[in-house]
């Protein structure tokens, strides 16, 4: 972490200290030949092999950023990063180049923070150890040992996975934890009971379950999955987000298969806890998995940081190919090479393995699929090639993937291969895909739009919601976030403006979020002293304490040769339409496919609250959005 090196706290003084007498340009020219380029210096990467420069640094601003491998950062990450260091050690080479003293106190907050979080670790901790001695010794696991068995899971696989059972009683992790020492209050924080209804007692979030300790990288239990031992509903009921917790970040099992990803340049993607676990135990120790959402970008980039390949390999049903296209695109996205293991109709690797073995996925994994292979297939097995209707159908969808490819050879030989595969003419596929190439880029574009939307028509869980049909309106918000983020960094005037319309918490990426609440808190305290100077994205960056967020913002705040535009107002004005329609549209949207729902069940408070819910966020478009639309 930030501020911390080796058990060694430094001083937020000395830090400043540091900063203050540090140029970001000089200590970055001992490693690299810059350029002058008006505000900025411009250079080779030291982070990744290129030709044309793209790594950018700003002595305004104090950071730098590759715009070719997305490092980025401020000093103390740059020589980090290039020295292969850890925060302290860096912090140390820093301030005896600027002669500045380390102090190793901390204040009393940070301090309290800290240890509130080691609190929450220990938790965590003592909670696995819990279910796992109730699972392993107690007379009422009995059941869930049979259970486990009964899946063909081994002792010695839920050991290495830590699986624990949480009783049925109201109180049991309550009354275990509490009896060690810890509060009802960090209970709660850590997802582990729920205040009852009536405010005065607690109870246990997880009874009746078999429990999967979820971990981070280094193997602290940070959340955990809560299996039903028998058919009842929700299946699962996994750990809310807490502050070790978050969903969307965390990878499943990576902590053991880590080092089998490293060692084989490959990881292999799963949907299911089970999944993971039983793949693990017939020796594919590069197995990790998602926790029943769509992956996300930080999952892939987590991921793929370990190794260039991945395999996709989720459930083979309809969601699961849904899913699959999504998470290909993703990791693609951050870059890594991805393929897709097609599964038996009907299995996941889970019952696979138990059904036919060890080999048999060993060959589903080597015949993985790349992208374009995949959607070919999935168009074929779709289609009944016995009838000509549905022969013509799918040889339009598939001129469609096949004009999207770049390269012509690439593009005739998948060509031939669907062609088979369909059981048309050759030259008639090759003479659909060609017209296509030819035909103007529009409806090409269009006809990857309608891709997306039979991509995303069927979604399991919530977290599917922003459906890839929307992505382009997506790509849109986010593009208006980064926008505005850099604007208010830029000026007052706009922080004011968006804080007042705007709530962080609508802003749809996490990182945007941390990132405006560092552009107010520098802003805050920066009036509270009474400071001048330095630039205001500088002082963003530092109330910034997770490293990939710096590195992100670093590429925000930086700004790629884009010029600000000349009314940075009415620019942030623009943005703030654009995410604020955003927002609640998409919120509209799931009230009305909610109250759809709710229509044929009759809950009528439900719906009375969703109708008045609906009401305000309609008032909302007209008072907040319309009169500035007037305006432009
Ligand atoms: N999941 C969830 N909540 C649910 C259902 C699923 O969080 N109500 C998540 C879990 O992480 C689960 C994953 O989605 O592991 C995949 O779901 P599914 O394929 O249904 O679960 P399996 O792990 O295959 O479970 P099992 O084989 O035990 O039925
Ligand atoms: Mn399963």
């Amino acid at each position: 972490m930030r501020g911390q090196g080796q058990g060694r706290i430094y001083s937020e003084e000395a830090l400043t200290e540091i900063r203050a007498r540090t140029d970001i340009v000089e200590v970055v020219s001992g490693y690299v030949l810059l350029k002058q380029a008006g505000n900025t210096y411009k250079g080779l990467c030291p982070f990744h092999t290129e030709k044309t420069p793209s790594f950018t640094v700003s002595a305004e601003k104090q950071l730098f950023y590759c715009f070719g491998c997305g490092a980025g950062g401020d000093v103390f990450s740059f020589v980090m990063k290039i020295e292969n260091m850890n925060f302290g050690d860096a912090a140390k080479m820093l301030a005896d180049r600027a002669g500045v003293a380390l102090f190793q106190d901390e204040s009393p907050k940070a301090r309290a923070a800290r240890e509130k979080r080691r609190r929450l670790y220990d938790c965590m901790e003592a909670a696995c150890v819990h279910y796992q001695a109730v699972f392993a010794n107690s007379q009422e696991a009995r059941e869930a040992r049979d259970y486990v068995k009964r899946r063909g899971l081994s002792e010695e696989t839920a050991r290495c996975f830590r699986l624990g059972y949480a009783p049925r009683a109201w109180d049991s992790v309550l009354r275990t934890l509490t009896g060690s020492g810890f509060s009802r209050e960090e209970l709660v924080s850590a997802g582990l009971i729920i205040p009852s209804r009536s405010g005065k007692g607690h109870y246990d979030r997880f009874r009746g379950r078999l429990m999967f300790p979820i971990t981070d990288i280094s193997g602290r239990v940070i959340g955990f999955g809560g299996r039903v031992l028998d058919d009842s509903e929700p299946k699962y009921l996994n750990s809310p987000e807490t502050e070790l917790f978050r969903k969307g970040r965390t990878v499943y099992g990576l902590a053991v298969a880590k080092n089998s990803i490293r060692r084989e340049s490959g990881a292999v993607i799963v949907e299911g806890y089970t999944d993971a676990i039983m793949c693990h135990q017939f020796g594919f120790t590069n197995v990790v998995a998602t926790l029943g959402t769509a992956l996300t970008k930080e999952q892939a980039e987590t991921v793929s940081r370990y190794a260039p390949q991945v395999i996709i390999a989720y459930d083979a049903d309809a969601a699961g190919g849904a899913a699959t296209l999504r998470g290909m695109e993703i990791l693609q996205g951050v870059g890594a090479g991805v393929r897709v293991a097609v599964l038996p109709a009907g299995e996941d690797p889970d019952s696979m393995l138990r059904k036919y073995g060890k080999e048999a996925l060993a060959r589903v994994l080597e015949d993985a699929k790349p992208l374009t292979a995949y959607k070919l297939y999935r168009i074929a097995s779709q289609t009944d090639t016995s009838r000509l209707d549905q022969r013509v159908r799918a040889a339009k969808e598939a001129a469609r993937v096949l004009a999207n490819i770049e390269s012509d050879v690439e593009r005739v030989e998948y060509a031939e291969k669907a062609a088979k595969m369909l059981d048309v003419s050759r030259e008639a596929m090759l003479g659909d895909v060609n017209r296509l190439v030819k035909a103007p880029a529009s409806s090409r574009v269009k006809s990857r739009r309608q891709e997306g939307q039979d991509r995303f028509e069927v979604s399991r869980y919530t977290s599917f919601k922003d459906d890839i049909a929307r992505s382009g309106e997506v790509a849109q918000v986010l593009k208006a976030e980064r926008l505005l983020l850099r604007l208010m960094a830029e000026n007052k005037a706009v922080l004011e403006m968006a804080a007042e319309r705007l709530n962080w918490a609508e802003l749809s990426d996490e990182r945007h979020r941390a990132l405006a609440e560092a552009i107010q808190a520098s802003q805050d305290t920066h009036s509270e002293r009474g400071e001048r100077g330095s630039s205001p994205s500088r002082r963003a960056i530092e109330h910034i304490e997770d490293g990939e967020i710096l590195e992100y913002a670093a590429g925000i705040l930086v700004g790629e040769d884009e010029k600000l535009p000349d009314d940075l107002k009415k620019a942030a004005e623009d943005c703030i339409n654009v995410i604020l329609e955003y927002k609640l549209a998409d919120r509209i949207r799931e009230i009305e496919k909610e109250l759809m729902s709710l229509s044929c069940t009759g809950e009528m408070q439900k719906s009375r609250e969703l109708l008045a819910e609906l009401g305000c966020l309609k008032k909302r478009i007209s008072e907040e959005l319309q009169p500035f639309r007037g305006t432009s």
